[in-house]
């Protein structure tokens, strides 16, 4: 894993060299933007069926490196099979997003288990190996998993939420037992992401999409604490397999997730002055992020110089360019390659 003499661009930005072009991939790179992706969809049925069939999800992985040759594929699946997984029902409703029967005691908790994991999710693990096999051996492998505590505000609120109000309330007010849902996501994620690797990924992203929810004095407990000890427990099988962190929206206190978590990587959302990342962050960890999605939509000159000044203040050290978060789904094919020629001609 510490071959620094990797073909791979990406893992050797993940590992801290620095490009004068830096490695690009773009988060939600797969899905609904693609008209290639919709036709698969419309033929696969239910989303969570697209998840666990390996011919299509490796299909729908494979879409976007072929059109744009990004330096790193991810694995098409869900955060959601976690809780799938774990014993609890998850549906997702066309036009409405996922559905969950919620967690909110004790006893309901007790109800799931992570001796299922392995079985449920190794058609996941079936395309992980299929998509190995298809990638050129310049494009890397992203694995991926939800961070515990984004996973426990969709298990608990029974579905996406504004203000998680249910899962702060609990995790807020009875510490205790809140822990041992989240211990049970620890579990459950070490295990799915080990056999990830197995598989043939080459790197993992944590994604703590609701980080920006948790009060800076339980920062360590729900979101730092429990990133660090799934990067441990993988490690553990697999030395040395890097990890990108992803924890949207707390802002400063990146400081803390990036001393505590034992990341390689921290994704940055477009809220972060990349000033203060270049400065704060990049002596520690690579950097990876940020342009605002929203630009793939408006395109044009505004897109390139956002690009550009990103490039400019965070290609001087370790960087993967990305987004800040999931491409839109309006948005079009087009502007995702005229944003992938900016890159690949800056400084050129
Ligand atoms: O290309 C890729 O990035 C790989 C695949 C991927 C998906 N979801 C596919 C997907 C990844 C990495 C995710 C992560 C994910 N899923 C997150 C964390 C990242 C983020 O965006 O914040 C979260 C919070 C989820 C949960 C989730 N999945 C929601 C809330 C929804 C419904 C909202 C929506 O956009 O429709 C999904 C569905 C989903 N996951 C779709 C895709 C392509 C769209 C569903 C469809 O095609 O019918």
């Amino acid at each position: 894993m510490t071959d620094t003499t990797s073909s791979k661009k990406f893992l050797r930005a993940l590992q801290g060299e620095t490009f004068d072009v830096p490695p690009i991939w773009l988060m939600r790179q797969a899905g609904r933007y693609l008209p290639e992706y919709r036709e698969v969809r419309a033929d696969a049925g239910s989303f969570l069926n697209l998840c666990y069939n390996p011919e299509l999800a490796c299909e729908v992985t494979m879409q976007p490196i072929r059109r744009y040759g990004f330096d790193a594929a991810i694995l098409f699946s869900d955060i959601l099979v976690v809780p799938d997984a774990l014993g609890q029902l998850v549906e997702f409703v066309e036009g409405e997003g996922p559905k969950l029967e919620p967690v909110r005691q004790p006893s309901d908790v007790a109800k799931l288990s992570t001796s299922w994991i392995d079985q449920r999710l190794a058609p996941v693990y079936e395309t992980v190996s299929r998509i190995k096999a298809e990638l050129p051996s310049s494009t890397a492998l992203i694995g991926f998993a939800g961070a515990p505590w984004t996973i426990a505000t969709y298990m608990v609120e029974g579905g996406s939420s504004r203000d998680f109000a249910i899962t702060k309330r609990w995790a807020l007010g009875n510490r205790e037992t809140f822990a041992e849902l989240i211990d049970l996501i620890v579990e459950g994620t070490i295990e799915y992401l080990s056999e990830q690797v197995a598989a043939g990924a080459d790197a993992l992203q944590l994604f703590d999409t609701w980080a920006s929810a948790v009060p800076y004095d339980r920062l360590q407990d729900l979101v730092i604490d429990p990133t660090r000890r799934i990067i441990e427990g993988v490690r553990a099988k697999h030395p040395g397999v890097p990890f990108i962190g992803f924890a949207r929206g707390i802002g400063a206190a990146l400081e803390d997730y990036v001393a505590g978590t034992g990341i390689n990587a921290v994704g940055l959302d477009s809220t972060v002055p990349v000033k203060w990342a270049a400065k704060t962050l990049q002596g520690r960890v690579t950097l990876q992020g940020n342009l605002d999605p929203q630009y793939l939509l408006v395109g044009g000159d505004s897109m390139k110089s956002a690009a550009i000044d990103i490039l400019e203040n965070l290609s001087g050290g370790p960087f993967v360019f990305n987004l800040g978060h999931g491409i839109i789904k309006e948005t079009r094919p087009e502007e995702v390659e005229a944003l992938v020629e900016t890159v690949r001609q800056y400084g050129k």
